[in-house]
């Protein structure tokens, strides 16, 4: 069995940025389960469904095959054989598996998948349920979040930085929804494991949450 650290929360509380800068510090291989949710997303989009058709999302993930490669330590996420991690972080993709992520058997599809890398090596593994569900056992076991402004702002910034224009107020809307939708959710709801530590990033910087962190580990 590796050395597990989960880290959950909602979208955009930094959890990859931290996790990313820990896995280096630390010498942990990152998993970031967002990005199989993503993957899957791309395959629903290619073929055209629509996230409320849940019958239709079921049968597509019987021909949906999501692998993990790393490459220079940087996760690579195929999709069929396909490496499709150049096109998982747009707007599209999010949406898309912000509303498949909900459903029973999109969620079995990878559980597998997430727990053997945990099995096999040391990561630290961020998502949605990380901690309360995939790996109940992980030796450290942290919920990261940021207040709805903090995170509009910072994905303002982001935005803003790469040339493309965009409205606050919506982002902060998009962010708010994301996480009702998260939190609400039937299956496998975001949530703070009860032996999870907190940290609310709103204040912090990310030397200061990577360092919080590391003083968790062993
Ligand atoms: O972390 P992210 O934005 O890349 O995740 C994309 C979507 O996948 C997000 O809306 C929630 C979902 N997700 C999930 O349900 N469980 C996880 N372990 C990771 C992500």
């Amino acid at each position: 069995m590796g050395y597990n650290v989960a880290i959950d929360g909602p979208a955009g509380a930094g959890k990859s940025t931290i996790a990313k800068l820990v896995a280096k510090e630390k010498g942990y291989i990152y998993v970031d389960t967002g990005a199989m949710y993503r993957a899957l997303a791309v395959h629903f989009l290619k073929k055209g469904l629509s996230p409320e058709d849940t019958d239709a999302i079921i049968e597509a993930c019987a021909d949906a095959q999501v692998g993990i490669a790393y490459e220079k330590g940087v996760q690579q996420v195929y999709l069929n054989q396909e490496n499709v991690t150049s096109i998982l972080r747009t707007e599209e993709v999010g949406n898309m598996a912000s509303r498949t992520s909900p459903i029973p058997e999109v969620r079995e599809k990878l559980l597998e998948l997430q727990r053997s890398l945990a099995r096999e090596q040391d990561v630290i593994m961020d998502g949605r349920d990380i901690g309360t569900h995939i790996l109940p056992h992980a030796d450290v076991k942290v919920y990261l979040t940021a207040s709805v402004e903090t995170r509009a702002k910072r994905r303002y910034a982001e935005l803003t930085e790469k040339g493309i224009s965009c409205d606050y107020e919506e982002i902060a809307k998009d962010i708010a929804a994301r996480d009702a939708r998260d939190m609400n959710r039937e299956t496998a709801p975001l949530c703070q494991a009860a032996d999870a530590v907190l940290i609310d990033s709103s204040d912090m910087t990310i030397p200061q949450v990577v360092e919080e962190i590391i003083r968790l580990c062993r």
